[in-house]
């Protein structure tokens, strides 16, 4: 597997896979990679003749007191990860080398301005999806992949950059992964490594919900107001949860859904302890 620390690299490695006619991938991470990651490139694989990966904790997706300096990291494990998996390369860049200007930041930014990136953890995180469109547009202007590949653990975002790819006629397909979750139902994150033993059995309250909620939903419930109370009321009985949000959104704008009719995420982010973690299903009727 190709270590690329610079642009330049990617550029001219990418240029001759594309003069060879071959079809590039690019799943784009912040490395701490875990099973969930490595779905993300088994699947990259499984559709693109090469296959780049990025490990770049983006400072411009951190709000002020947000955890960047505490974002686990260990560049020599994601790296075993992604050669186990097939990766052909990994962009491994500096902060200097993503944001010249040498502040972590910069004077251009990628935003969308309607309301998909205000709700959900846009509320508590105003300014995060445009740190993550400005760095993926970033990513797509430096790799130039066919596919890009994206979890659906994160699916506000998901949604965001197919509408940024849309509006900006980037011309790249995006691919959304459904989430892995540890065997006793926890989704996969790097965050997970910030929770004590306690806390992560009490952790396990969201994907309880997620379960109660998809439930109910098989039983016929059409109220989302319902099913979304059911899921409040569990996690607020786990003393050691605090809820962010759980909420009930049309899956590709993001507004509010009353009822199961189209396609429905109800997505939640819920604090335990100090980690903020999240779960979603969509509904599709
Ligand atoms: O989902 C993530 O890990 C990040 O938001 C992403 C897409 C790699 C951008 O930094």
């Amino acid at each position: 597997m190709i270590v690329a620390k610079t642009i330049a690299e990617v550029r001219q490695q990418v240029r001759e896979w594309k003069a060879e006619g071959l079809v590039v991938g690019l799943v784009p991470t912040m490395g701490y990679l875990h099973e969930g990651h490595a779905s993300l490139v088994d699947k990259a694989v499984s559709m693109c003749d090469r296959v780049v990966a990025s490990d770049f904790v983006n400072p411009t997706q951190f709000g002020p007191g947000e955890d960047l300096e505490a974002y686990p990291r260990d560049f020599e494990r994601d790296c075993k990860l992604l050669e186990e998996h097939g990766c052909n390369m990994v962009f491994y860049p500096s902060v200097d080398e993503m944001y010249p200007d040498g502040n972590g930041s910069q004077d251009t930014y990628v935003e969308i301005l309607n309301d998909m990136p205000k709700g959900l953890c846009g509320k508590t995180r105003p300014t995060h999806f445009r740190g993550v469109c400005t760095v993926v547009s970033k990513l797509f202007n430096i790799v130039t992949p066919d596919k890009a590949f994206f979890g659906q653990k994160d699916a506000q975002q998901l949604a965001i950059i197919k509408r940024m790819v849309r509006d900006m006629s980037y011309g790249i397909e995006i691919i959304g992964c459904p989430i892995v979750r540890e065997d006793d139902g926890l989704a996969k994150s790097s965050r997970n490594t910030y929770l004590s033993a306690e806390e992560r059995t009490a952790a396990l309250v969201l994907s309880r919900s997620v379960r109660l909620g998809q439930q109910m939903v098989a039983d016929g419930e059409k109220s989302t107001a319902k099913v979304v109370a059911a899921m409040v009321e569990m996690i607020e009985a786990e003393p050691l949860a605090k809820i962010d949000y759980v909420q009930a959104v049309n899956n590709f704008d993001m507004s509010p859904a009353e009822n199961f009719e189209g396609s429905v995420l109800v997505a939640m982010a819920v604090y335990v302890g100090k980690t903020r973690l999240l779960d979603n299903f969509i509904i599709e009727a």
